[in-house]
């Protein structure tokens, strides 16, 4: 009896027939060489300057830096008072304090308790928080008493030409 598993159904349907094994080297090489210009690719990126930036963007290293913008002319504000502005965007409240005829600091004024607005008292002259009792420092931004553990982002200054610009925010450093 004739054992029927010996035989192909079809004697040239081996499934390989149609494979150029040259043909099919030469592929194999383009796909290696793809690979390694890939790959080539994304260590470039990686280690250009912007690679850098990235990195030390992610790793909190580098202070922010927002576009200048013109707060108050000095003539307008006198030694010992305090102006409201919004930095860098709209939706940030900051606060400059004129402390000496030279000496003036600005924070962004959201309370680091629970983010109520502080404001300057000047008879104290102290920053102060109504909503939990929080005082800040005027001329550091460190928490001095109240819930507050940590400084209020201070917004970086500039005073040229007659005015007080911010010109950044320095990053939270613990
Ligand atoms: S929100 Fe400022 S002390 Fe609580």
């Amino acid at each position: 009896m004739k054992d029927h598993n010996d035989q192909r159904p079809f004697s040239e349907d081996n499934y390989t027939h149609n494979i150029n094994r040259n043909q099919e080297r030469m592929l194999d090489r383009r796909g290696f060489m793809k690979t390694l210009v890939g790959a080539a690719g994304v260590f470039a990126v990686a280690s250009l300057p912007w690679g850098a930036v990235a990195a030390k963007e992610l790793m909190g290293l580098s202070d922010k830096e927002y576009p200048h913008q013109k707060i108050v002319n000095v003539k307008d504000i006198l030694v010992g008072d305090s102006v409201k502005f919004a930095y860098p965007s709209e939706h940030d409240s900051a606060l400059l304090i004129r402390l000496s005829e030279t000496n003036y600091v600005a924070y962004q004024n959201a309370c680091t308790h629970l983010r109520c607005p502080v404001f300057w008292e000047k008879e104290e002259k102290e920053m102060i928080c109504p909503c939990h009792h929080g005082k800040f420092d005027a001329a550091t931004g460190a928490p001095t008493a109240g819930p507050p553990k940590r400084p209020l982002p201070e917004v970086k200054l500039s005073v040229r030409g007659g005015s007080v610009y911010a010109v950044g925010v320095k990053r939270y450093e613990a």
